[in-house]
């Protein structure tokens, strides 16, 4: 079987070589931003049990990079975008523990992972309020953010979706999922770009 290393060479080549998957058109910058930068994810994944979702994966990161990783999790590419959806599928035949899924966050069924994980996908309280719903109680949410992100303003959202913000490695913003998900929630879509919850 072909080393994880090199599958990940083979996917980062397609990515950048695919129409409307990135604007990255620079390999270093590309391998950067989409490979190096998703396995920084590694140690915040495997802190917790239980399967993975990727919450708007487009290209396929992080989650095709943590599947690759961690042959013995099972990694879920969520994503609205049909076509998207058909350039991620052909990775699963080559990583038996990685599946596709097409769909928004907000009409998934609650609480089926024990980690969702989510890079570039919306503002960081729109994705906590997409991604907290989605994993059980004890599961954690990992936002990869940039400088910008108001950790206090995510930590008011999070509340309100029955998590709260744990520590956090520069870069992320880690949340764990302390109660239920409450009724009303997740709200259609839409709604939560439209009315933020903070
Ligand atoms: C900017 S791209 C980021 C893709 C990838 N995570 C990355 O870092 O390159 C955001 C992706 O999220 C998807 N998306 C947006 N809203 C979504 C939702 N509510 N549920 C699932 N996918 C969503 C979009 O179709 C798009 O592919």
């Amino acid at each position: 079987m072909e080393a994880p290393d090199a599958l990940l060479e083979r996917w980062l080549g397609d990515v950048v070589a695919t129409p409307g998957l990135t604007a990255l058109r620079d390999p270093a910058e590309a391998r950067r931003v989409l490979l190096d930068d998703a396995l920084r994810g590694v140690p915040l994944v495997t802190a917790v049990e239980g399967p993975v979702v990727d919450v708007g994966s487009g290209g396929g990161t992080p989650g095709i990079p943590l599947a690759a990783s961690l042959p013995e999790r099972e990694v879920t590419l969520l994503e609205a975008e049909r076509r998207k959806c058909r350039f991620l599928e052909r990775w699963t035949y080559e990583l038996p523990n990685l599946r596709v899924l097409w769909g928004r966050a907000e009409e998934q069924p609650l609480e089926q992972y024990g980690v969702a994980v989510a890079k570039a996908l919306a503002e960081p309280v729109v994705a906590a309020e997409w991604c907290l719903p989605l994993v059980g109680l004890g599961g954690r949410v990992v936002l990869w953010v940039g400088p910008s992100a108001e950790p206090d303003r995510v930590a008011r959202a999070a509340e309100r979706v029955g998590g709260d913000i744990v520590e956090s490695p520069t870069g992320f913003l880690v949340l764990a999922k302390n109660g239920p998900t409450p009724a009303g929630f997740p709200r259609r879509p839409g709604i939560a770009k439209k009315r933020p919850l903070a």
